[in-house]
Formats: C-alpha cells, structure tokens, sequence
C-alpha cells in the first residue's frame, strides 16, 4: 500500500521543530583574526564621551590591541595625563565587517573594562537610519555598576509585555529610542557577575545573542556556572539554542514586528568614558567629576581592557 507522505517529507517533518533552533558556523574570529574581521573606527562618539578612538596602526604601536593565539586584548591607554582641552582618552572600537539578520553570536570573553568613567559595550546596530534599523544592546554599563543591561533601541512602535519567559527584569517596555531620551527597552540580568569588577573576578564568562525575524534572546553564563551549555563552552561548529534554556533576557514580537524593526546589524564593541550615560550617572558611585578622573589618574584605567577568548557567528 502507498503511504500518503513520501519518506522524504516525513524526514522532513521529523526534523522541522529541531532545525529551527540549531545553527551553523558562519563565522570563528580567534586571537588575530579580529584584525581581519574587524574595521577600527576613529571617529567621534556621538554619546560625547571623553573618548579618542585611534585607528588600527595607532592601536597596534601604542599597544591598545594585542592578539596572541585565542587572546584579543583591546584597551584604553592608561599612561598618559590628558591635557583638559586637548582630546580624550585613547581607546578603541571596532565594527564587524560582515552584517547579519538572522543569526547566533557568543562571545567568550575573559575579562571587561572596569573602573570609574568607563563605559564599554558590546551591540550590534545597522549603520543607516539609526534608530529604525533598530539596536542590540548585549553588554554595556558604566562606572562598575552592576547587573549588565541588555537593551534594544527602535524607531516607534516597538514595544514588550511586561511578563515573559526570561530570568531577567524588565524595565521600559517601550523600545522606541524618541522615548525619555533614548532609553529603550532593557532587561537588567539576575547576577551580579554578569558586569565589571565582579565578571572579571569570575573569569568573565560567555554572553550569547539569538536573533530570528520573530525572536531576539540573550543568555549570559558566568565562567563556573553549570549550566553553561557544552556546544556554547566547547565553541562547537553547530549550536542549538533550543536547550539553552530560559534566556536572560527575551525580546519577542507580541507587539514588535522584530523583521520590520531590525535590518543588517554590524557588530561593535567599544570602549568610551563619561559623555551621555557614564558621565551623567557618575556622582553616584565614583570620585572628584568623571572628566578629571579620566584627564588626571592614567593608572586608574590598567584594567579598562576587553580579553575576548572568541566571538562565534552561526548563521
Ligand atoms: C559606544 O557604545 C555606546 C553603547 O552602546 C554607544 O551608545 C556609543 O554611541 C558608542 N560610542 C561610539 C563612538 O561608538
Ligand atoms: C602588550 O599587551 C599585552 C597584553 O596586555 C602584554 O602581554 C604585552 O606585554 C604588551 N606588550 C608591550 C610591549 O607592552
Ligand atoms: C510571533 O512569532 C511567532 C513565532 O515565534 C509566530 O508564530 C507569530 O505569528 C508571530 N506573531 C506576530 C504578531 O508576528
């Protein structure tokens, strides 16, 4: 007797809810291939910050960026005394040179600026239009306050229920940036060892971005938690976000149409002091004024540096 579903399609549908969640290897950047797969961007900072982002050569003999088989160190200068009318302070940002829509990146990273007048971030944006191709906040913080953020930025009409299925807590809903002053919608993380002094002192860890055309997901596993997945920790040629289990933070599209909001995203990491958030928040936690602190105690910024073991793109 004839089947009505071909083996094939039956192949097919067994393997449908499984392929969903799992991905490939498009992308594996390893010590000094962040060189190749990163542009450096010496431009101003639209944030204001007390930032001057050299370009590669000048990272490279000043030592800002450093690579030596899985090591990538990307720094901010911390020898010199600025001059308070001159420019900020050395410092680095690289953008990748690849877009991508629909994809998975995990970033091992060891070890994240830390100290007074920082402010570092690893996020993806797309470079035109700003803010309607939307941005991806997945680690960013100022002056060692913790828990990490993970934050999502819009044009309008882009908003998030208040319960969902993540381990973080939501603060505003709305992710349209024209709203209290570019504040988007973030999710702060249920642990301290997620950012600054208390991440590096765990050995940093892995944080993990999951975009989809109806989804955004991000999971944050500190270097010794048991939890981390095995294809995330052994940096494996294929993932499967289906058991990672609940993300930090969930961004779904209930009433977010995520295709509509988020086009191309490069993917930027940098590292800027004071401007629009560091410098406004810094009374609360730091010394002297964010300015002065960043212009006057060079030695203070010895551990404003990334360590990135990897960043892995599945696609
Ligand atoms: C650095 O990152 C922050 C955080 O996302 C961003 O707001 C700021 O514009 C960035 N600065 C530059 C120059 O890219
Ligand atoms: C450059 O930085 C790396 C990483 O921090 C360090 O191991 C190395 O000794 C530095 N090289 C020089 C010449 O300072
Ligand atoms: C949201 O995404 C789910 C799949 O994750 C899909 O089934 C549903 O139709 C989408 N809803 C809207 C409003 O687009």
């Amino acid at each position: 007797m004839k089947s009505c579903i071909s083996p094939a399609l039956a192949v097919l549908f067994l393997a449908g809810p499984a392929l969903a969640a799992s991905y490939q290897l498009s992308d594996s950047i390893v010590g000094r291939a962040f060189y190749d797969a990163f542009d450096f961007q010496a431009i101003d900072d639209p944030t204001h910050g007390r930032v001057n982002y050299v370009d590669r050569s000048t990272a490279q003999n000043r030592n800002l960026t450093y690579a030596a088989g899985d090591t990538f160190i990307m720094r901010a200068d911390f020898t010199k005394t600025l001059d308070p009318d001159g420019p900020g302070r050395d410092s680095v940002r690289i953008r990748s040179k690849n877009v991508y829509t629909t994809h998975v990146a995990v970033f091992d990273v060891r070890h994240m600026p830390q100290g007074c007048g920082t402010w570092p971030a690893v996020w993806t944006t797309s470079e035109v239009g700003w803010p309607n191709g939307g941005e991806v906040d997945i680690v960013e913080g100022v002056n060692d306050l913790t828990p990490n953020s993970v934050t999502l930025h819009t044009g309008p009409g882009c908003t998030m229920p208040a319960w969902r299925r993540e381990t973080g807590t939501s603060t505003q809903l709305d992710c349209n940036a024209a709203v209290n002053g570019n504040t988007g919608c973030g999710v702060k993380l249920n642990t301290e060892q997620s950012y600054g002094p208390r991440f590096n002192a765990a050995g940093g860890g892995w944080y993990a971005v999951e975009r989809t055309p109806t989804f955004i997901k991000v999971w944050f596993w500190s270097r010794n938690d048991w939890s981390v997945p095995a294809d995330v920790r052994n940096g494996n040629d294929n993932v499967n976000t289906d058991s990672w289990g609940i993300p930090s933070a969930f961004f779904p599209n209930d009433s977010c149409d995520i295709e509509q909001h988020f086009n191309e995203h490069n993917i930027i990491i940098n590292l800027t002091f004071c401007g629009d958030w560091a410098g406004s928040v810094y009374p609360s936690s730091c010394p002297s004024t964010c300015v002065d602190q960043v212009n006057n105690n060079p030695a203070d910024f010895e551990n404003a540096y990334f360590d990135l073991a990897s960043l892995r793109v599945y696609e």
